[in-house]
């Protein structure tokens, strides 16, 4: 008990001392988180996306904020590699080890440093296909223990405070629903994505999404309509008719069509982005990337 103890205080220390260090520098740069209800396809966009900014040379970093750890996959990295990585949230004490704390120094020690791109990937994360950057996050099972959850605390201290270059830009994949809106992590973000079906449910938690992204003063919010139907206007209409006012907060509204390829060639995305002529979806999703480099200019 007194070890779990420890850990934890271990853990917030460092995230305060993240905090401390960084304090001046939370949020800026390049920052892009993408939500919306399960399956709407947000692990889909956030790898096409790190693709295509990463080919424009841009340094990625792709963060899998989901416990279920499919974003790598999606951005195709092997079952073998994927069999190698060990989420932050999973194994503190395995990278405690590998970059030679002793016993007593912990993790506050190795953090001292405002953390920068390599430094997070060096320690935590992986290298995927294309150069991406990866971090995994993983489980964070503490319900038991009435969740004051340092694992959180520590990554979002990670997230939130990581140095950006300017050609730098972090693209956070999250679990489904709205829930991280209640950690400070969504905070530091610029940019929200918010990814929906056509349907009723799915533009319900959009449009919660939404509201919460304003209220915590997110600059820039962009719609995707997934899985679009042939028919012109169909699901936009229909998104419209359900959000109402709340169709202001958008800054762009893309509609993704139904991509038949992308079941042929899943979890990895990287398929679809060879395919000549290209993808209708890929086109869209491109679109966004430039609108995304547009408004992170303003
Ligand atoms: N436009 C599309 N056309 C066809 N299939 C799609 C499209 N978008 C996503 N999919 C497929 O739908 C499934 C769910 O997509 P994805 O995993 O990206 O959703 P998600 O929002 O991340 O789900 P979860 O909430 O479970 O994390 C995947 O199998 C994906 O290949
Ligand atoms: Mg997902």
């Amino acid at each position: 008990m007194k070890n779990n103890e420890e850990r934890r205080k271990k853990i917030f220390d460092a995230a305060n001392r993240i905090k401390e260090q960084a304090s001046g520098s939370a949020g800026k740069g390049f920052r892009v988180v993408i939500t919306g209800k399960g399956g709407a396809g947000k692990t889909t966009t956030t790898a096409i996306l790190s693709h295509l900014f990463a080919k424009e040379g841009y340094n990625v970093l792709a963060v899998d904020e989901d416990p279920q750890m499919n974003l790598p996959y999606a951005i195709g990295i092997s079952k073998e590699e994927g069999d190698e990585i060990v989420p932050v949230t999973k194994n503190l004490d395995y990278v405690e080890e590998k970059v030679g704390a002793r016993p007593g120094e912990g993790w506050g020690l190795m953090l001292t440093l405002n953390p920068d791109v390599s430094d997070v990937v060096e320690r935590f994360g992986i290298k995927g296909p294309d150069g991406i950057n990866m971090l995994v996050m993983g489980t964070v099972v503490q319900a038991a223990t009435g969740c004051l959850c340092p694992e959180n605390a520590l990554l979002d201290a990670i997230v939130r405070y990581i140095n950006l270059r300017r050609n730098e830009v972090i693209l956070m994949d999250t679990q489904a629903g709205v829930e991280h809106f209640g950690r400070a992590l969504a905070q530091g973000f610029k940019h929200i994505v918010i990814v929906t079906d056509a349907t009723f449910n799915s533009i319900q938690v959009a449009k919660h999404a939404a509201k919460l992204a304003k209220d915590i003063k997110i600059p820039y919010v962009y719609l995707l309509i997934n899985r679009t139907h042939s028919e012109p206007d169909k699901d936009l209409q229909k998104v419209k008719n359900i959000m109402g006012n709340a169709m202001d907060t958008f800054n762009e509204v893309i509609e993704l069509p139904y991509e038949e390829k992308l079941f042929n060639y899943e979890p990895n995305v990287m398929p679809l982005l060879d395919v000549n002529p290209p993808s209708l979806l890929v086109e869209r999703l491109k679109k966004l990337q430039q609108l995304l480099e547009k408004y992170d200019k303003q």
